[in-house]
This record gives structure tokens, sequence and C-alpha cells, in this order.
């Protein structure tokens, strides 16, 4: 397919060669002639002889993207950054996202929230990998995923692209579907860096251009001190950078104690590069992230995208001629995006070219599946799953939910290459049994409650829209926008359930829903934005072939009253408050690192269903628990058994308990630290294994700026989830005494 924006460049002849997918370089070249394109040099020797032979307005025009249709609404997002013929250079295309390629149709997986469910490592990789190959196949070289947010707003639009509330999942996760990507010679750009945990409230859905206005993206400065910015927003990046060798990293809108994220020094050179040895590039989100020339150049910004509204080749020129910046510093902003082209191997192939059927589109669609099935989380089951379609008569369908594909709004949208809901699932499998369906669209709540009255079982799907650019206004799944929509799924539910006592609700929803309505239905199921695949997953699950395995990746409270912004202006959507460069919102991180379950752990409620929670058709146990080695690097295992009558998969989960730092800094009670996922024949045991060192075991010592340990009593606990630890034993460390 033709893209329209290369069709633009094309028109305007900015290509050297043109087909069907766009402008097309052949790579570097004959080194002979071009030096730089000898790859017996390092990446950085390249670079340097390279840039000996650059063009000052060359150099320039290499620190700004040249595409604003790729980015423009409804149009199929890719930005580009474009070559230099006569040095052998490629155009650079650009991709999103996280739940697939946004670029004409794509296999359209299930949200990373699905991803994380898992908590399987394995499945990022795969899913990484399978997104890596299409990104490939649709002529890309770069896309702007993982979403390594932490998630501090349940409401927030984007939660759905991140995985989840817990900075070590985040991670690991993040960490695989990197490499996944990278498996198939596609650059993974990590977003957003940093701090970025809200689009902002009243605004017009699902449209980035017109942003939530208040706490808005590009507009709020987070107030946050540097413990909990190591401990739990960072964090997943450092992961990524140290362990993984990220190579390039999107930097935020907002703004992070009062400097913007792409314009602070702090986040992009002396905490990204100088302290974590980040030797990659750092690219602007679209349009509005960068706000200044001269401090992002020194900040460390090297590419601003989609286009150069601050690194305009006439803006850095003056700066030059001012003696702001010097012609050293655009070489090392420059340098940065050239050495990793060279490293990733970009300049010295032919681009790659758009291709549709060179991608795989089954096994890709298996892999959506597989993520469905493994990411779906059992909330409750009275009894009434798996269905037994040998005993009922009748299934009724509830909600247009069950029929269409959800998907989150804005720039992580995919448009699939084949879709089976829910509905069509279920109904193939319900009538190939003999059973009857009848459906109901859910939008007049009485015909509705009168169809699930008329069947054996009602299965209830509801849908609530999240997207970029906007909050939702409530945790509640009926909230303003569904009501201006017409809809009122909890008023759904409810009618439902008291129709029919056995009644399952499934939410296809981008986050934490409050479920006020969970005592009066049988069973309830989480399935996320379940990808084009989401039907046979969902239905695999209802039906038994698939015993569920999933795990929340964040927690549900009980109520909205509970959450750590409720009723707190200051932290959510922040105050107003004028800032340098135009932040306009202060946001208030002063909860600290309690966020997520930290959150209700530390101020001791009830939620609805904790982290890590997910119930399956077996039953596991926990058995003992034993800790070798010595404080801080430990070897803990536990024996872990399907106590139950069918094969199953369990997420086995370890959580460390700090002892507090004094008595006004205080440590999470509990912090997950690792995790592993077993699947286990009735009957059968296996011995889970976890590693703790220095660093799963320290605090950020904001005095001495550097990761320690407090002395004290370290607890260490193994369970099923964040609120059923079986086994625990409490470390003393440094001569401390554990009660
Ligand atoms: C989003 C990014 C995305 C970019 C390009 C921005 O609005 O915040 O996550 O990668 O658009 O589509």
């Amino acid at each position: 397919m033709l893209r329209f924006s290369t069709r633009i460049n094309a028109i305007l002849g900015l290509c050297t060669t043109v087909i069907l997918s766009g402008c097309v370089g052949d790579g570097c070249g004959d080194p002979t002639e071009r030096p730089w394109c000898d790859t017996s040099y390092t990446s950085k020797e390249r670079t340097s002889l390279l840039l000996n032979e650059m063009t000052l307005d060359e150099k320039l025009s290499l620190m700004q993207g040249d595409d604003i249709f790729g980015a423009a609404i409804g149009v199929p997002a890719n930005g580009t950054s474009k070559g230099i013929p006569r040095l052998g250079l490629n155009t650079v295309y650009f991709s999103d996202g996280p739940l697939g390629v946004r670029e004409g149709n794509a296999t359209a997986h299930p949200s990373p929230l699905a991803v994380a469910s898992s908590f399987n490592p394995e499945l990022a990789r795969q899913v990484g990998k399978a997104i890596g190959n299409e990104v490939k196949n649709k002529g890309n070289d770069v896309i702007h995923a993982p979403t390594l947010d932490v998630v501090r707003i349940y409401t927030s639009g984007r939660v759905f692209e991140t995985f989840g509330e817990d900075p070590y999942l985040v991670s690991q996760m993040g960490l695989q579907w990197m490499y996944g990507i990278e498996s198939e010679g596609i650059i993974a750009n990590a977003k957003h860096y940093g701090v970025y945990t809200q689009e902002g409230l009243i605004g017009i859905p699902n449209i980035p251009l017109f942003p939530g206005a208040l706490g808005a993206r590009f507009l709020y400065n987070a107030v946050i001190d540097e413990r909990t910015m190591r401990e739990v927003y960072l964090s997943p990046f450092e992961v990524l950078v140290k362990q993984g060798g990220l190579d390039s990293i999107m930097c935020s809108y907002n703004y992070v104690n009062y400097e913007s994220a792409c314009g602070s020094q702090r986040l992009l050179t002396e905490i990204l590069r100088d302290e974590w040895g980040f030797d990659g590039f750092v690219l602007t989100d679209y349009l509005f992230a960068q706000k200044d020339t001269v401090d992002a150049i020194h900040a460390g910004n090297d590419l601003e995208m989609p286009i150069g509204i601050h690194y305009t080749r006439s803006k850095i020129a003056k700066a030059i001629a001012n003696n702001e910046v010097t012609e050293q510093d655009i070489d090392q902003r420059v340098g940065n995006v050239l050495h990793t082209l060279f490293d990733h191997g970009v300049i010295d192939r032919p681009n790659y070219t758009s291709n549709d059927d060179a991608i795989d589109k089954e096994a890709h669609a298996l892999v959506a599946q597989q993520t469905a099935e493994q990411g779906t989380v059992l909330l409750k089951n009275d009894n009434l799953l798996p269905i037994d379609l040998g005993k009922v008569n009748s299934i009724a369908i509830i909600g247009d939910a069950s029929d269409s594909f959800i998907n989150g709004g804005g720039s992580s949208a995919v448009f699939p290459f084949r879709l089976i809901t829910p509905r069509e699932a279920i109904t193939e499998r319900a009538i190939a049994a003999g059973v009857t369906v009848n459906y109901h669209d859910g939008n007049d709540l009485t015909a509705a409650a009168d169809v699930a009255s008329n069947s054996d079982v009602a299965l209830v799907f509801v849908a609530t829209s999240s997207g970029e650019g906007q909050d939702r206004t409530c945790l509640s799944l009926t909230c303003f926008e569904e009501k201006l929509a017409g809809q009122d799924p909890d008023g759904l539910i409810n009618a439902v359930a008291q129709a029919n006592s056995n009644t399952a609700v499934i939410l296809e929803t981008g986050s934490a829903s409050l479920t006020p309505w969970r005592d009066d239905i049988a069973a309830l199921l989480q399935a996320w934005f379940p990808g084009q695949f989401g039907g046979p997953a969902i239905a695999g699950i209802l039906f038994g072939d698939i015993n569920p395995s999933g795990k929340l990746p964040l927690s549900f409270p009980e109520s909205a009253n509970d959450t750590l912004y409720a009723n707190n202006f200051s932290r959510y959507p922040g105050m107003l408050h004028r800032g340098p460069k135009g932040s306009l919102f202060n946001v208030e991180y002063d909860e600290g690192v309690m966020v997520g379950y930290r959150w209700f752990d530390d101020q001791n409620k009830a939620v609805a269903y904790p982290f890590g929670f997910g119930l399956s058709y077996t039953n596991f146990s926990y058995s003992n628990l034993q800790v070798s080695g010595t404080l801080p690097n430990l070897t803990v295992t536990a024996t872990l058994t399907n106590a139950g009558d069918r094969t199953g998969s369990e997420s086995a989960q370890l959580y460390v308990g700090l002892p507090d730092i004094s008595l006004d800094n205080r440590q999470p009670p509990r912090q997950l630290k690792g995790f592993e996922r077993v699947t286990l024949n009735p009957g059968e045991s296996t011995k889970v294994e976890f590693s703790l060192d220095a660093r799963s075991l320290s605090y950020w010592n904001e005095a001495n700026e550097g990761w320690e340990m407090a002395n004290g009593c370290y607890q260490v606990y193994i369970g099923s989830h964040s609120r059923d630890l079986a086994l625990n034993t409490a470390l003393p460390f440094e001569g401390a005494q554990c009660e």
C-alpha cells in the first residue's frame, strides 16, 4: 500500500527511488567511495567519517522529522526522517505502536495490559516479534513502543497501552517485548520518558490534538521527589537500557520538576546517558513535546518529531550564529542518531519494502489469540464456568461489545487483518452443540433482560471507551462519556443479573473499573481489549477448552474514593500553576512510592480485586519455602502444586517487604520482585525459584544519590497474588532482630 505521506514526498520529488511502497534507498554504498560504508569500522568511527563529509545544513536536516501527514488524525501513522542520497543515507521510517502496526491493516494484538496479565515474558517476546515483523514488512525501521509508563491514574486514557501498575512487571514485560521487536531488525523506541501518567480531563475523546483541558499531557508538570521517580516511573526505562541495551527513547509531552521532559538535562543526559550508559538516540513525542531549541540541544534531545518546530534549520543555525550552541553540539545530537542506525544495520541495508503478503498473518493471529487466552483474567466464578454445552439448552449473548472490534483510541489504534468476535465464536460453538443462542445488543435494558430471562445462561459483554488525549471521567463503567453515547453498561449488567442468576459478565475495557454489581452475578471475566482473535479466546475460556490463567496487572479498587488521587486535585488532575516554558498545572506525586497496590496496602484499604489476582478452573497450593544464600544475594524456592482436577497455569509471585527507612520515609508493605508462570497437570508439583539481589532489596537514598539497603528485617513472601501470600519468612540484615 502506498503511504499517503510518502506519496506526497514522491510528488515533491524527494525520493531517489519510488516504488509502490514509497521511497526506497539502496543502502550505504561502495566503501571505496564512501569510507563510512566500511563495516569493519566501529559505528562510532563510521559516524565520525560521515559527519566529516556532511554539510552543516545536511546535519541540521537530520535533527527533525519530515512528515507531518503520517501523524495526522485518521491517517495511518508513521513519521519519516528523510535520508541524504548523496551520502547513501536512506530515509528512516517510524511506526506506531504497542498493539500492532498502525499502518493499513495489521494483526491487532490484545492490549499490553493483557500481555502483562499473562505474567509470561516469553509471550511478551513473541508478541514483540510478531509486531516487529509487521513493522518491517510495512517498510518501517523504528517502532514507537513499548509503552513503559507505570499506571498511577486508573481512569487515564492510555492505561490499556501499558503493562500495569508495578514497575517490576512493566520492566520484565517491556524487556522481552523489546527483544522480540529487535529480533526482527527493528529499533524499539520506548516511551514515554518520563513520569507520563495522564492525558487530562475534558476534551474531545480520542483526538490527540484536542487534549483534555485539565491537567493536559502537554501542560502538566510532575512535581516528584527523586526516590519516587527512580523507584517507580524511571525504573522500567533503566532496566531496558541497562539490561537490554535499549537504543531509542521517546521523551514525553509533560514537564518534570519544572523542566520539559524533552528539555531536561537531568533526565536526558545526567540520568539516562551518564548514569545508565544509554548510547542511542532520543526523539520527541509528536508535535508539542519539545518546547525550545537551545535548551533541548544542551539537554540531549536528538530528534524532533514529526517535523521541526524548534529544530528547524533556521532556528538551529541562528543558535549557532549566536554562539548558544556549537557545531560540536550538533555533531553529538546527529551522531547519536547515526551511530544507532549503523549499529542496527539500518544504513547498510536497502529500505525494507512494504509488502503485506510477506506477513505470516496466520502465525501472528495465533500469537494474538494466545495472548488473549493467557491474558484474560477470571475474577469471579460461582460454579457457572466453564459452561458445559451438554447441559444447557440456550445461551443469551447480550451487548454489542460482543460483536464489535473493541480497541483503544489514538496512536495505538490498529485496524485488524481479520476479526472473529466473541459473538461469532460463541455462536459457532453453541450451534454445533445444538444449543440455542439468543442475541440482544443491550441498548434496551428491559428487552435485554427479557432475552436473558428466557435463556439458561446470560453472557453480558461490556466495553468502555479509552483513548489517547483524554482521560475517562469516572472509574465506573457508566461515565459521562457513556451516557453521552446513550449507553449504560452498569445498568445493563444489573438488569440482566436480576433476570438471570446464571449471568457471566465479560469486560472488554482498558483499565480497572468499579464492579458494584459483582455480588449479583455468577462469573466475571476481564478480557481487556482482546485483539482480533479475542472471540475464540473468550469462547475457549467460557466453554473450558482453555483454563484461565491471567492475573491482574493492576488493582481493582472497591470505591473511587479509595484511589490515591480521590478528592485530591493537586494529585490529579493538578492545580493551576503557571510554570516555566508553558506548563500550566502542577501535579503533586506526594503519595511517593505508594502507587497501585502499594497504596492500597499501605492504607490498609480493601480492594475489589487485588493486584496479581486471577482464578483458574483448578486450584494451586504453595508449600515448602526455602531460602538459601545470605542477604542480599538470595535464592528463594517453593513448591507449587496443582491441587485440583484440571491442567492449569499459575503465576507464582514473590514479594518483598523492606524495612522502613525512617518513620516518615516508609516502604510499601509488599513489592513484587519475582514471578514464574508454570503449567501443571492435576496433582503435579514443581519447584519455583527466584533470585534476589542488592538492587531488588534497595531503595533510592536521596541524600547519597544511590541505591542502598536499610538495616532491619526483610520479609519475603510467595503466593498467588498480592493479598494471598501463603508462604513467608523474615530475614534480619546487619544485626537487626526479626520478631
Ligand atoms: C503519542 C505517541 C505516538 C505518537 C506518534 C503521540 O500523540 O503520544 O505515543 O507514538 O503520537 O503517533
